[in-house]
């Protein structure tokens, strides 16, 4: 069993490392995400994020659009900062508790895994010698989402004397914004109105409302407190706080529990009464209870047992880490997805990007596959705006997902490298596909995903045209975002190519299987179509450059000005930071994996000889500036057998967020890279694949470890691999047999086998 608790003893206090330790230890349950902060606050200058979000709450913030062309999105949605409950200051005989002030003895933070709750542990010495210990215990809980608990306790070392506890509740927060710096929110603006703080019950409550898209949000305080102690509460405009003070004993223990709950009017019908009720559970259940059903839910999630690695102990901690991140970003109910940077930060504003299908599907589908299932039906639900957001674009036909949204709308503002990444709509098709191909979950092909694939494959036949008998895609995107507006990017067309043959293949399936007559109704979709889905994806065209033996990213990549990438220094990383997109599109630059991706994806469609050069190629063009590109780099290179470069590749990706190397982790987790990580191992070492023609594996082991181990459920079964010097072991450990190809040798799995190497 791999190491299940993140440490850091003795933590820098620099303002720049606690604000990335905002984003590490940060609190979320898929639902709620509250940022690190300290209670007690900071000094000034201290230029702290305090975060408080709610997946998929969001209000509209205006994009002006300097010269209006038609269709260019002016308004985008924006994940909101909901309140501050973290606040909660402590005073010694006067004496106010500062990380800043006096002396620290002695500081961790932890983060424990397996009980889903983050700590800091400090033993302070007062300016007047005073000495205590204090330890913070924060969970966002899984079994109540709308609860978040700070457990504060308290126990003074060298005296006996009063206390005094100030814990704040306020509504009127703003959110974090940058104007030079093009991740995050540029503007400074309030988007919650408090319309209603009181105190009642022993409880605060702050009503607030969006100003334009109608939403409104509760918060729920109550303060629960060991001992006898003095209470009163001072309300101030949008802030409710409440003093507690006591007497206490040296040596004596004191606890607070400070419960937050937090409801919107995009779950409950009345978030003031919902959010009343969770508190009333989180109440009656107790806290012992709640921090129980926290380990709980993780272990019965198994996700701990996804992934194992041994002989280097630095990356088994950071896999689980990124895994751990994960379960807390995902969504549990539909109305959310999973924002790019989780519930951990602001940055990208909370959007849910093509990362939900291409990097992080791919951990739901093979570990919770209901999740997966969810992140579908959530795609489903806004396929309406994706259908209005092609006709915005200009086709008669089809449904468009859009390239950044949290409800729907398409929410970027800069349409060469957002809206025109059309191959987010092959995207989400390739992730139902992947999903049917896992779990032979026809039902949900018909309840919804066959709607899905047949309106993106609508969309294509739209975009593209034939020329010359083949057929083209012309002026989009590709997911390289440094070559913007091209025609025949590899990936999009290799990616609408999948969907449309899959349009087909889903439309055979049900048809055999004597369903999906409603959905054919439903949509009209007429037979011809379907001829000419095929025809489009049959005659589909490929750039292929015989003299490099390679595929060119699109027709005119080759033909751009080479920038050798040695002479790009470590301060002009990101590039985007530094040049104007003019400069970058018109250089031979990637920003990230785009067709070394479609190599990996798609890789049938292409010859390993071909894939290899490939490869070799657009290592010598890609900076990695999106934290998108070294997972897919590393599951390319071990299948062509390069295992130096593909733990190479693997470490970067592993240690990103946890070692902040790529500079923006206050900002937020990367959790597209936190599951390519996951792609890495089970896909690249592990070598899965899961096609038409079954389920494959080809294990290699890096040399810096001893062995490795991975668990996946596959069409209602759980297997797990193991991989030594010696041999791979497969194990059936739940569900029916399942027929596997290991080195290319078909195996009938139906209790466990071995193979030597
Ligand atoms: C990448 C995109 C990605 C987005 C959100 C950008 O930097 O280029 O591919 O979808 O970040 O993670």
């Amino acid at each position: 069993m791999g190491i299940s608790v993140y440490a850091k003893k003795d933590f820098s206090l620099s303002p720049s490392d606690l604000v990335v330790d905002e984003t590490v230890f940060h609190n979320a349950n898929g639902y709620l995400g509250v940022r690190s902060n300290f209670e007690e606050g900071y000094p000034d200058g201290y230029n702290s994020i305090r975060g408080t979000y709610v997946n998929g709450f969001y209000d509209f913030s205006y994009m002006g659009q300097a010269e209006k062309l038609y269709g260019l999105t002016e308004a985008k949605q924006i994940m909101l900062n909901i309140c501050d409950t973290q606040s909660i200051k402590i005073s010694f005989e006067g004496e106010k508790f500062s990380m800043f002030s006096g002396e620290i003895i002695s500081r961790e933070r932890l983060l424990r895994m397996k009980d889903g709750v983050t700590e800091r542990n400090v033993v302070w010495r007062s300016p007047k010698g005073r000495e205590v210990s204090i330890q913070f215990v924060r969970m966002a809980s899984f079994e109540i989402l709308p609860l978040f608990l700070i457990q504060v306790r308290i126990r003074p070392l060298n005296f006996s004397g009063r206390i005094r506890i100030e814990s704040g509740h306020r509504g009127d927060v703003r959110n974090f914004f940058d104007p030079s710096d093009p991740r995050v929110a540029a503007e400074n603006i309030q988007y919650l109105t408090v319309t209603e703080a009181e105190y009642r019950d022993g409880a605060s409550s702050i009503l607030a409302k969006t100003s334009k898209s109608g939403l409104t949000i509760c918060s729920h305080v109550k303060n629960a407190i060991s001992v006898q102690a003095e209470r009163s509460t001072v309300q101030e405009e949008g802030e409710i706080t409440e003093m507690i003070t006591m007497d206490v004993k040296q040596g004596e223990t004191i606890t607070l529990d400070k419960f937050t709950v937090i409801c919107d009017s995009i779950r409950y019908a009345d978030p003031k009464i919902a959010a009343r009720d969770a508190l009333q559970r989180a109440l009656n259940l107790g806290i012992e209870a709640l921090f129980e059903k926290q380990r709980d839910y993780l272990e019965s999630l198994g996700v701990y047992d996804a992934v194992e690695i041994n002989g280097d102990d630095e990356l088994d901690l950071s896999v689980h880490y990124n895994l751990y991140q994960l379960i807390q970003s995902v969504s549990k109910d539909l109305h959310g997805n999973i924002a790019a940077k989780g519930l951990s930060g602001e940055g990208y504003e909370g959007h849910y990007f093509w990362d939900t299908e291409m990097y992080l599907q791919p951990f739901f589908t093979l570990t919770i596959p209901a999740l997966s299932k969810n992140l579908i039906r959530y795609r489903y639900s806004i396929l309406d705006h994706a259908r209005e957001n092609a006709r915005i674009l200009g086709h008669k036909k089809g449904a468009a997902y859009p390239w950044r949204t949290i409800m729907g709308q398409e929410c970027s503002g800069h349409y060469p490298s957002g809206s025109a990444q059309y191959h987010i709509s092959g995207d989400v098709a390739y992730a139902v596909t992947a999903y049917y191909l896992a779990t032979g979950d026809l039902d949900l092909i018909e309840e919804c995903g066959a709607e899905i694939v047949f309106e993106t494959a609508r969309l294509w036949l739209d975009v593209g045209n034939y020329y010359k008998g083949k057929f083209h895609i012309n002026e989009v995107t590709g997911p390289d975002e440094y070559t913007c507006l091209v025609n025949n990017n590899y990936y999009t067309n290799l990616i609408a190519r999948h969907n449309l043959r899959w349009a087909v293949k889903f439309h055979e399936l049900l048809q055999a299987a004597g369903c999906g007559q409603a959905v054919l109704q439903k949509i009209g979709l007429r037979p011809s179509e379907l001829v000419e889905f095929a025809r489009a994806s049959d005659n589909m065209y490929l750039p292929y450059d015989e003299e490099l033996g390679i595929n060119p990213q699109d027709d005119s990549f080759l033909q751009k000005k080479p920038w050798d990438l040695s002479t790009i220094t470590e301060a002009e990383k990101p590039l985007l930071m530094h040049y104007h997109p003019m400069y970058l599109y018109r250089h031979m630059i990637c920003k990230q994996a785009d067709t070394v991706l479609a190599h990996f994806i798609l890789e049938d469609e292409q010859d390993e000889p071909t894939i290899r050069k490939s490869f070799e190629f657009y290592e010598t063009v890609t900076t990695h500036d999106s934290s998108l590109s070294t997972c897919i780099f590393s599951v390319v290179a071990s299948k062509l057998g390069f295992s130096e470069k593909a733990y190479r590749y693997f470490g970067d990706s592993a240690k990103l967020d946890l070692f902040n190397t790529h500079k923006n982790t206050k900002d937020g987790i990367h959790t597209a890279n936190m599951g390519g990580t996951y792609m890495a191992i089970v896909y690249g070492f592990g070598g899965l694949r899961i096609k038409e023609t079954g389920l494959s594996l080809q294990p290699s082991l890096p040399s810096a470890w001893t062995s490795y181990r991975f668990r996946f459920s596959y069409r209602g079964s759980l297997l797990e691999v193991s991989v030594d010097r010696s041999m791979v072991m497969a194990k059936l450990l739940a569900g029916p047999a399942q027929r596997v190809t290991i080195f290319k040798m078909v195996y009938e799995l139906s209790d466990h086998l071995t193979i030597s190497i």
